[in-house]
């Protein structure tokens, strides 16, 4: 069994660098984890604290039931793949992909089976007498994949493997590593920076920022539910649209004063946000929630706000359009047959059962 956990993990650099703030995670065995946050947020660092490359400050961090603060890395049972893979160039495939194998002293033909049935699940038997200068950029990361597979490790550790690919390559290795993890079942570890990589690989996504961990949950929940500004704004492409605004109550109901426009709430949302009446609020809502007046058949009163749209960008199957309420800037995806206007009035529904408030000062979601 791999569970991994960290209880309580700090990690402060020379120069009190406080790299990783009181980190608190369990991963269960077999889960796809991923942590993802902007760059500098300690994602490195706490999967090398994971590994055994790097001492924790304080805190506790758990392989299986194993307290693993004090055991070295090679003892740790886990292989880790990194950004920068480095291959031996003078080995081929074969000698680079058993090399850890051949200095544990593992019998010959132990080795050549584990590193043939790597090769045959990576799609890569072809290419094992070749040297890396003779691979591709795709194939060279499946040989640094392949090294860490022969291992049979308790537990996978991924440091953005992908961000050396270019766009097309990358978005086939997503799906190869999720294929991977399906056939092999094993704990694995995947750091990115990149949230569409995090939603669509992880179990469970665990966002970070300054050290912090911020939200740990499955993609779909952390879309839907963000527990704050920064992750609503992080997770999602393109991201939240935000406004700042009063929350104001008019007829016994409760509407969002943004300035130029005012969008009554939904009955639901009534509860939590009669505290915040007469007072500043965050207002998100996703680009996709946000629909042309012209194609909304029956547009429910009320929810209806004028902008002037500044620019649109065909992405092929929908429209990307850059909107200006006079206040604010943002966003919204529409059909890809809407073509309004440019630099003229035009109206759009706000689907408000979807839209999220955020408290201004502490950036926490209201609802
Ligand atoms: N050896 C070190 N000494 C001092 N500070 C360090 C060291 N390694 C990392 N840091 C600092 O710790 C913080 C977290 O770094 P880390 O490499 O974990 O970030 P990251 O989330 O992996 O970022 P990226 O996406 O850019 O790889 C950063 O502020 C970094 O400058
Ligand atoms: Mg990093």
């Amino acid at each position: 069994m791999a569970q991994v956990s960290l209880k309580n993990v700090c990690k402060v650099f020379a120069g009190n660098v406080k790299a990783v703030d009181n980190v608190n995670i369990g991963i269960e065995n077999k889960e796809f984890m991923v942590l993802v946050g902007p760059s500098g947020c300690g994602k490195s660092t706490t999967l090398r604290m994971i590994a055994g490359l790097e001492d924790i400050s304080s805190g506790d961090i758990y392989i299986g039931d194993k307290k693993v603060n004090d055991v070295p890395a090679k003892d740790r049972d886990i292989a880790m793949v990194f950004q920068n893979y480095a291959l031996y160039p003078h080995m081929t495939v074969f000698e680079n992909m058993s090399f850890g194998l051949r200095l544990r002293r593992m019998p010959k033909g132990e080795i050549a089976q584990r590193v043939n049935e790597a090769a045959d699940i990576l799609g890569i038997k072809r290419l094992l007498r070749r040297r890396p200068k003779e691979l591709s950029g795709g194939e060279r990361q499946r040989v640094a994949v392949g090294r860490a597979i022969v291992r049979k490790p308790m537990v996978f550790l991924f440091d953005e493997p992908l961000s050396n690919l270019d766009a097309k390559m990358r978005v086939q290795m997503r799906t190869e590593i999720h294929k991977l993890h399906i056939r092999l079942q094993t704990t694995i570890i995947y750091v990115t920076h990149d949230q569409i990589e995090a939603m669509t690989m992880g179990d469970r996504i665990a966002v970070m920022k300054d050290g912090v961990l911020n939200q740990v949950a499955d993609p779909i929940t952390v879309y839907d539910h963000p527990k704050n500004k920064f992750v609503a704004g992080f997770i999602g492409s393109p991201p939240m649209n935000f406004m700042t605004g009063k929350i104001i109550k008019k007829d016994g109901r409760l509407y969002f004063d943004e300035g130029k426009f005012q969008v009554k709430l939904v009955d639901d949302m009534r509860q939590k946000m009669n505290a915040y009446v007469d007072k500043e609020v965050i207002f998100g809502i996703r680009s996709e929630d946000i629909y042309d007046k012209l194609f909304v058949s029956e547009a429910p009163p009320g929810n209806i706000v004028k902008v002037n749209c500044e620019v649109y960008e065909p992405m092929g199957s929908e429209v990307y359009l850059y909107l200006n309420t006079g206040k604010h800037t943002f966003i919204a995806r529409v059909g890809a047959h809407d073509r309004p206007k440019i630099n003229q009035d035009m109206d759009l529904v706000f689907d408000m059962s979807k839209v999220h408030f955020f408290n201004k000062d502490s950036e926490d979601t209201i609802v």
